[in-house]
Parts: C-alpha cells; sequence; structure tokens
C-alpha cells in the first residue's frame, strides 16, 4: 500500500503537471479551511475575503485536481507502461498482496473523492450563495457599482436583492447571470468598462419574471394622491405646493381605467425607438379585441431612424428608476427641506443650497470644499450676522449638501445631474410618458394617444400655497378659470 503511494508521488512528481497540481491542490485546500475558520471566528469582515475564499481556492483547488492526472498521464507516456504495472513495480503482476493493496488503494481514493465532491459541492452552494447578496454585487468591484449600491441602499428595495430584479428565476437565468457576470469581471479587471454603465440594460430579465412575483398588476386600482413640494428661491424659501390625483388604476377588460393598463393581463404595448434607446418612439403599436395590432407612426421622424428590436412594453419602460433613483437638484433641496435636514430660516437657502451643488467640480474632493466655501462665503459676506447667530445650522446644511451631493454624483463613474433620467411622469426636459403620449404619434384613421392633462391625473394645485387650492376656490368657474390659465401659461407649448 505504501509502496503504491510512493510510487504514485514519485510518478507525478517527475513532471511539472504533477507538481503544480499536487501543490495547488493541497494548499489552496487547507487554505480554504484556514479562511473560512477566520471567517467564521469573525477575524475577517471583509467582503472581498468572502469573493477569495469562495471563488479563488475552490477553482485553484478543481485546476489541481485536474492537473494531478494529466501528469501521471504524461509519465506513463514517458515510461511506456501502464498505470498498474508503475504502481506496481517491484511487485510481480501475479502478486496476491499487490491485488489486495490495489483495491485499497482503489477504495482510499473513492473516499478521498467523496469528501472533494461534499467539500467542493458545499463551498460552490455557499459561492452561489454569497453572491446573490446584495453586497457582494453592490461593493466588489467598489468603484463600478457604488453609485448603485448607493442609490440602492436609500430606495423603496433596499430590501430586495439584487437578484431578485437582475436575475430573475430558473435555470437558464442563474447560467446566464453567471457568464455575464464572468465577462463583467474580466471587463472591471482590465478596466475597460463603459463609463457610466450604459441604459437602458437590455439583458435585464423581463418584468413578468422580475417585479411581477412581487407587485402584481390587478393591484393596481383606484387613484393616489400625491402632493409634491417646491421650494421658491426667494429670501424665505416658500414652500409651493402641487397635488395630483395620479389615476393608477389597471381597470378591466375592454375599459381603459389607468395608469397602469398598460400592463393589464389582456392589454399589449409595444414600440420600436431610435437605437433602441427607448428614448424617441419610431412607432407604438397596440392590440386590439380582434388580436390585430393599431399602430401609431411619428410623423416627425427621419426615415432612416433605426431600431433592431421591437419591445414589449412593461413595467421598466416606466419605473426605470424603481430603485437606482437619482435625484435632480431641485428635487433633492426640497426633499431635504421637507424633512427638515436643511434650515428653512437661513436667507435664500434653496437658491444658494441649488448653486452649491450645482457648480462645475472637477472631482468629490473639490466639490466637498467647494460646497462649504460657497455656502459659509455666502452667508459670511451678505448676512454677518446671521452667519454668527447661525453657525450651527449653516454647518449642518453644508453637511446635508456634500451628502446629497456624494448620493447623486460620482466622478468616478461620470455619473452627473441628469446622467439617469427617470421615465416616470414629465419632468423639465424629460419626456417620460410624453414619448407616447404626444401629437406626433398618429395612426392610421388620424387618431392619436390620448394626451390631455387629466387623462393620467386629475389636478388638485399646481405650484399655489395650499395643496388643494382648486377645491378651496368658492365656485366651479373660477376653478377652471384658474385651472385654465395655468394649463395656457405653463403647459401648452411642451411639444
Ligand atoms: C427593484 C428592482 C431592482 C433591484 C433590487 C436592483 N436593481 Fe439594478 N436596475 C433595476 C432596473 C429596472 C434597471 C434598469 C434601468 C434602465 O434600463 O434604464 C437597473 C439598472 C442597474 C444598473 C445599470 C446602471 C443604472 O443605474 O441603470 C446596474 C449597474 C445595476 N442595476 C446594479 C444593481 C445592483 C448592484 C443592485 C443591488 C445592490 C441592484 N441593481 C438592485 C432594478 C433593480
Ligand atoms: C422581492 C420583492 C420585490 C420585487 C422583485 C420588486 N419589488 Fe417593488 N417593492 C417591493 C417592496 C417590499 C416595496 C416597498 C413597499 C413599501 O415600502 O410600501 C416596493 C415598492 C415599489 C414601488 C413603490 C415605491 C414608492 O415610492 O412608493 C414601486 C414603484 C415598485 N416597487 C416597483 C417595482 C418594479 C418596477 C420592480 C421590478 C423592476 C419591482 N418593484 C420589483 C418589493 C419588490
Ligand atoms: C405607463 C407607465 C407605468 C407602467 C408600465 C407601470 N407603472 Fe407603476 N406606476 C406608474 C406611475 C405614474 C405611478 C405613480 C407614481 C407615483 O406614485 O409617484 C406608479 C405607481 C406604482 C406603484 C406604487 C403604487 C402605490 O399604490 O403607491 C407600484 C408598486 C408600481 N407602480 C409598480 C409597477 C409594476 C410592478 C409594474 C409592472 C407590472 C408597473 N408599475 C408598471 C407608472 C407605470
Ligand atoms: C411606449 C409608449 C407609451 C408610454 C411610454 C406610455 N404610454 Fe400610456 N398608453 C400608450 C398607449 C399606446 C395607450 C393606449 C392608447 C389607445 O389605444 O388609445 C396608452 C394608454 C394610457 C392610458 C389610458 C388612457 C385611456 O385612453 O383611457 C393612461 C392613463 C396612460 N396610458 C398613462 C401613461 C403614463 C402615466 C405614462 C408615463 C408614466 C405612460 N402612459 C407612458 C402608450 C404609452
Ligand atoms: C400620459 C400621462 C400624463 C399626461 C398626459 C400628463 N401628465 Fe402630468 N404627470 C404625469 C405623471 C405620471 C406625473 C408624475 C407623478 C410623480 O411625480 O410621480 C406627472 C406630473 C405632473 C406635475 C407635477 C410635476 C412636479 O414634479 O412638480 C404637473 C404639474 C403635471 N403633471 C401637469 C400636467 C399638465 C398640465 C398636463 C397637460 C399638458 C399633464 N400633466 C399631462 C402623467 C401625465
Amino acid at each position: 500500500m505504501f509502496q503504491k503511494y510512493l510510487n504514485f508521488l514519485r510518478g507525478i512528481s517527475v513532471n511539472w503537471f504533477g507538481k503544480i497540481g499536487v501543490v495547488l491542490a493541497t494548499s489552496s485546500f487547507i487554505t480554504f479551511i484556514i479562511l473560512e475558520f477566520a471567517r467564521i471566528l469573525g477575524i475577517f469582515t471583509n467582503q472581498y475575503m468572502g469573493l477569495i475564499t469562495y471563488l479563488t481556492f475552490p477553482t485553484l483547488f478543481l485546476i489541481g485536481l485536474v492537473l494531478i492526472p494529466i501528469g501521471w498521464w504524461r509519465y506513463t507516456k514517458q515510461r511506456g507502461k501502464s498505470t498498474k504495472e508503475l504502481l506496481n513495480e517491484r511487485f510481480s503482476p501475479d502478486d496476491v498482496v499487490a491485488h489486495q493493496t490495489g483495491s485499497r488503494l482503489f477504495l482510499t481514493v473513492a473516499i478521498l473523492t467523496l469528501i472533494n465532491v461534499i467539500f467542493m459541492g458545499g463551498a460552490s452552494v455557499r459561492g452561489l450563495h454569497f453572491m446573490d447578496t446584495p453586497e457582494f454585487c453592490g461593493t466588489t468591484c467598489h468603484t463600478v457599482m457604488n453609485p448603485e449600491w448607493t442609490t440602492y441602499q436609500d430606495s423603496p428595495h433596499a430590501r430586495v436583492k439584487c437578484v431578485e430584479c437582475h436575475v430573475g428565476e430558473g435555470v437558464d437565468a442563474l447560467i446566464d447571470s453567471k457568464l455575464n457576470g464572468a465577462r463583467q469581471m474580466v471587463l472591471a479587471a482590465f478596466d475597460i468598462y463603459s463609463r457610466p454603465i450604459p441604459t437602458p440594460v437590455h439583458r435585464l430579465r423581463p418584468a413578468r419574471e422580475t417585479c411581477e412575483k412581487c407587485h402584481w398588476p390587478d393591484k393596481f386600482y383606484g387613484s393616489k394622491l400625491k402632493t409634491i413640494i417646491h421650494y421658491d428661491r426667494d429670501s424665505t424659501s416658500t414652500p409651493k405646493y402641487t397635488t395630483l390625483g395620479l389615476k393608477i388604476d389597471t381597470g378591466h377588460p375592454g375599459e381603459r381605467a389607468g395608469i397602469h393598463w398598460h400592463i393589464g393581463k389582456e392589454n399589449e404595448v409595444r414600440y420600436a425607438s431610435v437605437n433602441d434607446e427607448r428614448k424617441k418612439m419610431i412607432w407604438v403599436e397596440v392590440r386590439q379585441e380582434d388580436g390585430s395590432f393599431k399602430r401609431y407612426t411619428n410623423q416627425r421622424l427621419h426615415e432612416d431612424a433605426h431600431a433592431e428590436d421591437i419591445r414589449t412594453f412593461d413595467c421598466i419602460d416606466c419605473h426605470n428608476r424603481a430603485t437606482h433613483i437619482y435625484e435632480d437638484p431641485e428635487t433633492a433641496i426640497d426633499d431635504r427641506i421637507r424633512k427638515g435636514l436643511l434650515d428653512r430660516s437661513l436667507p435664500y437657502l434653496k437658491r444658494e443650497a441649488l448653486s452649491a451643488i450645482t457648480a462645475n467640480y472637477p472631482n468629490q474632493a473639490a466639490a466637498m470644499s467647494g460646497i462649504e466655501a460657497h455656502l459659509s462665503g455666502f452667508y459670511q459676506r451678505n448676512y454677518p450676522r446671521i452667519a454668527g447667530q447661525k453657525m450651527a445650522a449653516i454647518d449642518q446644511a453644508i453637511t446635508v449638501l456634500q451628502a446629497v451631493y456624494n448620493r447623486n454624483i460620482h466622478h468616478q463613474m461620470q455619473i452627473e445631474w441628469g446622467t439617469y433620467p427617470s421615465h416616470i411622469g414629465h419632468r423639465g426636459t424629460e419626456d417620460g410618458c410624453f414619448r407616447c403620449h404626444n401629437q406626433n404619434l398618429v395612426a392610421e384613421d388620424g387618431s392619436t394617444i390620448a394626451y390631455d392633462c387629466t387623462t393620467c391625473h386629475s389636478i388638485l394645485s399646481n405650484e399655489e400655497d395650499s395643496p388643494f387650492k382648486y377645491l378651496e376656490t368658492p365656485s366651479e368657474t373660477d376653478r377652471n378659470a384658474m385651472m385654465h390659465e395655468y394649463l395656457k401659461n405653463e403647459f401648452m407649448n411642451w411639444y
């Protein structure tokens, strides 16, 4: 028995394949055990450690295991003898003892293999499980994923795993994601990925396999009242209220009810967009009751507008920022004032905060000192007395604005204000819903997709001093006049 081991060891150690194989397999095994113990004991808490423990060592171990038989095979070729002959050197082939030890060797190898399989299986199951955690996805490639990780932690989905939206269910999805992940690791390792990461993410699983596992379309009904507060840029940063009754209903077959009508079971909308960017529509189609599709074609596009894919409309066409929610500078400040983090009693707070965070800074560090210099400079120059009295409030404003900046702007990934716009609604220069709901997409019968202002929401107040202004107005005619006035002024020229 012992003789056979010696023969085997001698055989595989005469060439490099065998030598490297043995060293790799044993050393990675021992290292894995040591690291795993250290991790269990809490000595390492670093995420990279987990990556190394679960990915690198099992891989090295496997390579070692493959190299050993190659080494042995080369040895048999070299010596021109069979395995059996080589192992049994010094014994005659008919030796009874040799047969016995032969089967014992087989048993030992079998047991060792079993142990290896259990070890490898355990390691890779744990490895796969570990790779499913948001910590892994969000922090392993720190610079690359930092923006997504930051926005994710601050979103309604902070407790939903990355893989629940990005991978979906089933073995196909799993394999696909691991292959894609491996490709991304290579890109990250050689620093050849694009900055910012391009959107739309074409490889995202269909929403039916992800979003609809937790939110299902039948559950949207009625309307949702939403009050949005904007603060003016005047000296007191006066609050202005906009209240919408968002018609979020899915509706019933045969009836168009509201915003989630698009994703009702019996409805289907599909479209082709310029360069598949989902921004400028070439045409949009809606399935009709008889199964045919009614097409609305964009009258304002050049003939060479190009699309490769036809996309079936789903959640992500509106909720493209379901979790990686970047704020625009104005809403970010409004939100911090509303939460009481920024003190509105500081003169021109809104205006100055806005110009502090939107100035052009070359990097994160310059922004931090720039924001501080801007704010404390402004109050010291213009309101020296207040600067003295409200030092704490100014200091807090600086800290809060620096945090707003770091949450939304990531120089290393070239993410600036507006890099990842949201498709919900129609803010500023973003068309959002108006990508389709506009007068330029026209069907053969001359009809367009509805775009009047109350298709999607009622308006109960718009930049007024109270949240329900139009309800407070005495007579219906006055109310209509007010509505009409602001529609005329603000929105009629939007396209
Ligand atoms: C609630 C679902 C959801 C969760 C959870 C989620 N994502 Fe996303 N993610 C999306 C959607 C939807 C997009 C597609 C945006 C688009 O196509 O415009 C996206 C896009 C991305 C992008 C492309 C860049 C960008 O911001 O659009 C990256 C990178 C990304 N996610 C990483 C992550 C990581 C890392 C996690 C976990 C820390 C995570 N995601 C968790 C839904 C999710
Ligand atoms: C694993 C379950 C899960 C998945 C998958 C999931 N969500 Fe959610 N979603 C939640 C939970 C939980 C909340 C938070 C509910 C709350 O806080 O009231 C939420 C909240 C939301 C909200 C409301 C946010 C708000 O401000 O009120 C939207 C919109 C949303 N999800 C869209 C999506 C979209 C789009 C997808 C697919 C890209 C998705 N969700 C995938 C569980 C999930
Ligand atoms: C046509 C665009 C559109 C599509 C498609 C769409 N949504 Fe929405 N969804 C909206 C809008 C607009 C709101 C209201 C926004 C708000 O609350 O500020 C909303 C609200 C929600 C909410 C919050 C509801 C509440 O009661 O607060 C959830 C959750 C949600 N959507 C999930 C989904 C999921 C999941 C899908 C896909 C099955 C989906 N949405 C498809 C536009 C859309
Ligand atoms: C890809 C194009 C597309 C986008 C983007 C889109 N819609 Fe639609 N929407 C349609 C089509 C097509 C119809 C059905 C039009 C028809 O056949 O009359 C529709 C119907 C509706 C209806 C039902 C109207 C009715 O006739 O009863 C509402 C409400 C609606 N959409 C709201 C929204 C909102 C809110 C958004 C943005 C968050 C949005 N849509 C974005 C294509 C789109
Ligand atoms: C196709 C659907 C649709 C149409 C048509 C539409 N809106 Fe909207 N509107 C939305 C959605 C969705 C939001 C975003 C709600 C949110 O913030 O979640 C919104 C937001 C708004 C806001 C609040 C913006 C803010 O953040 O302060 C105002 C004001 C508004 N709409 C006015 C109008 C006016 C005026 C018209 C007519 C020209 C119009 N809308 C037409 C869907 C629509």
